[in-house]
């Protein structure tokens, strides 16, 4: 059998960590892998999660199975964290294996339903279009973002989805676009909820960096109101990023609805899907989230934790506008974008001379992670932007 099988190329993200650690350069800058750090250039674990694993130790009798859908007091705190608590909207969430476990989850499902279409934007995270294409959904595209100018298209965004039929699924980042950083205003949500509503379309919200952004309310006001606008929508919600536990693959899928009936009976099948997928989500990522959310000084200390992460990242932005100066046309709009992500002008040639001659590492897409600076290499690395 094996032999009929070709070899698959290395995601190209991924290979860039082990090009990354081969340098031997002292002064050699990671801003291409995906993860926050800290000014050492590390990426910590949460206070309120190592105190989260200790209570965990100590009171966890059993690793006896949980359930497929997961574990319900987990689901209903972060429900409450990214959803909300508005009366009209009834959800109904499984646990799942990170946000792209999430993902594929809303992916089969939307297969199941007999959904044959989802719409992305570009650009997107680039696994999002490998994810819905490997569960056999067509994947069309909406422009969301000029690089260049470095601004949000959304009349186009809009006039796209006018062209999209009934039923089809359209995928929306909550906040902190990966790999833009260009926001959506309340009034730019209030826009797409509109076209949606109107045309029937199925927003897929794909929640990764709640925090990161406005902080943990104005990251989810978006969403929260899209849900609240359309009868039926799909929110995944990745713990990566929000909680650090991006190995513990913690993450939830909702079938959010105007009815409870609904709501549990697209939870019916995405508990279906996933006994014949993984059987059960892994347990060690969302019993701490679950600790966090439930005892006030933990969430209290998660909670001031990222908001400084977001502040370092807020400053990290600001500096780093600063030094590139008018180096493209719309820099300054680098300094006020979101989360951890930008997409600069760059060619594929010029990133590949940053990397040999400079030690500086990003995809060829011009993506950077801005938490891989640090407030001490900002003036060098704009410098060698600027020198390009
Ligand atoms: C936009 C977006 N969605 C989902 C994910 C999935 O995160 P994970 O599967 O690690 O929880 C990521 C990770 O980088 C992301 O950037």
């Amino acid at each position: 059998m094996f032999d009929r099988l070709t070899r698959q190329p290395e995601d190209p993200l991924l290979a860039l960590i082990g090009i990354f650690k081969a340098d031997p350069r002292a002064d050699k800058v990671d801003l291409g892998v995906g993860v926050y750090r800290d000014e050492a250039g590390h990426s910590p674990i949460f206070r309120a999660v190592k105190a989260a694993e200790r209570i965990i130790w100590e009171s966890q009798d059993s690793k006896s199975y949980v359930a497929p859908e997961g574990d319900q007091l987990f689901l209903d705190l972060l429900w409450s964290l990214v959803g909300g608590s508005a009366p009209s909207v009834h959800a109904a969430g499984v646990q799942t294996p990170g946000g792209s476990g999430a993902l594929r989850l809303a992916a089969d499902l939307i297969r199941q339903a007999g959904t044959g279409k989802i719409w992305l934007g570009l650009p997107t995270w680039p696994n999002h279009a490998g994810i819905f294409a490997a569960a056999g959904l067509e994947v069309e595209t909406y422009p969301y973002f000029d690089v260049p100018s470095q601004t949000l298209q959304l009349d186009r965004m809009l006039e796209a989805l006018q062209r999209a039929a009934p039923g089809d699924a359209v995928l929306i980042h909550a906040s902190c676009h990966n790999p833009t950083g260009a926001p959506l205003s309340t009034e730019d949500f209030a826009r797409i909820t509109a076209v949606m509503a109107a045309r029937g379309l199925v927003p897929l919200i794909d929640s990764a960096y709640q925090g990161f952004g406005a902080g943990l309310e104005g990251d989810a006001a978006g969403l929260r109101a899209m849900v609240a606008a359309v009868p039926e929508a799909l929110l995944a919600v990745s713990c990566s990023k929000s909680f650090g536990l991006y190995r513990e693959r913690t993450g939830a899928l909702y079938a959010v609805a105007s009815a409870q009936a609904a709501a549990e009976t697209a939870r019916s099948n995405l508990v279906s899907i996933a006994r014949t997928s993984y059987s059960m989500p892994p347990d060690h990522g969302s019993a701490i989230v679950k600790t966090i959310l439930d005892t006030p000084d933990l969430y209290a200390d998660w909670s001031s934790e990222l908001e400084t992460m977001r502040q370092r990242l807020a400053a990290l932005r600001r500096s780093f506008a600063e030094a590139l100066g008018g180096r493209w046309s719309n820099t300054i709009a680098i300094g006020v974008q979101e989360g951890m992500f930008s997409l600069l002008p760059v060619t594929p040639a010029e990133v590949m001379t940053l990397r040999e001659k400079h030690g500086v590492y990003m995809p060829t897409s011009g993506r950077i992670n801005i938490a891989g600076l640090k407030l001490a290499d900002v003036a060098r690395v704009a410098g060698l932007f600027k020198s390009l």
